[in-house]
């Protein structure tokens, strides 16, 4: 059965750029995006790890490790991450999985063979310090991904885990949230000092608790 959101993100061991990775460990108390990408030397791929690495303060910033996948082995994205470097500007600065036998491909339907027999489709999870699957979205593969948009829904994530607000469509940092509806009004009172503004009973918005 495919992963969903709430199930604990599978274990694994697996060789990285960095070294042999067992997954949990790796994790550790921050939250982590795994992502895979199609194969090594492919034009989309290369956009998207430079700019992951350029990302890479604002993954620090939000306590986030990011991870990368490939189906291709060790060597193969270490010759690779020049090119990287010298066309995007940044060179991977997290590690990148070698998945020759897709064990860990497998493990996260990370395999679509309907879209692609041999390879992966670009896969994002996200993965809080509780090794719970918090985000898992799928593009095919000529498709590059928005990680300005990962990023969104992890402040999203970071901010309502600590208070109980939802963030309304296209939210960004700073920007006013909306008071869930389990919370009643006499509780609001409490915990949202600076009041709200009911649009109608259940649309009630305030400032951005910080987090
Ligand atoms: C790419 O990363 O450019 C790519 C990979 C597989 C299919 C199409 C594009």
């Amino acid at each position: 059965m495919s992963l969903r959101l709430g199930d604990t993100a599978p274990d694994f061991t697996a060789e990285s750029t960095q070294g042999k990775i067992q997954f949990h460990d790796w994790i550790g108390s921050s939250w982590a995006i795994l992502f895979s990408h199609p194969r090594d030397f492919t034009p989309v791929c290369t956009t998207e790890l430079g700019y992951v690495a350029r990302l890479k303060p604002e993954f620090d910033k939000r306590g986030v490790k990011a991870i990368g996948l490939s189906i291709d082995p060790v060597d193969s994205h270490a010759k690779w991450s020049d090119d990287i470097k010298s066309t995007q500007g940044h060179a991977p600065n997290f590690p990148i999985i070698a998945d020759p036998e897709k064990k860990v491909a497998n493990l996260y339907g990370m395999m679509h063979p309907a879209h692609d027999e041999v390879y992966t489709v670009r896969t994002v999870f996200v993965i809080d310090p509780k090794k719970k699957i918090r985000l898992l979205i799928t593009y095919p593969q000529t498709t590059g991904r928005n990680f300005d948009e990962i990023l969104r829904v992890i402040d999203s994530l970071q901010l309502t885990d600590a208070h109980r607000v939802a963030t309304p469509v296209n939210w960004k940092q700073g920007e006013d949230v909306i008071i869930v509806p389990a919370v009643t009004d006499d509780e609001a009172k409490q915990k949202f000092p600076s009041g709200w503004k009911a649009l109608t009973p259940y649309l009630r918005l305030t400032k951005q608790p910080s987090k």
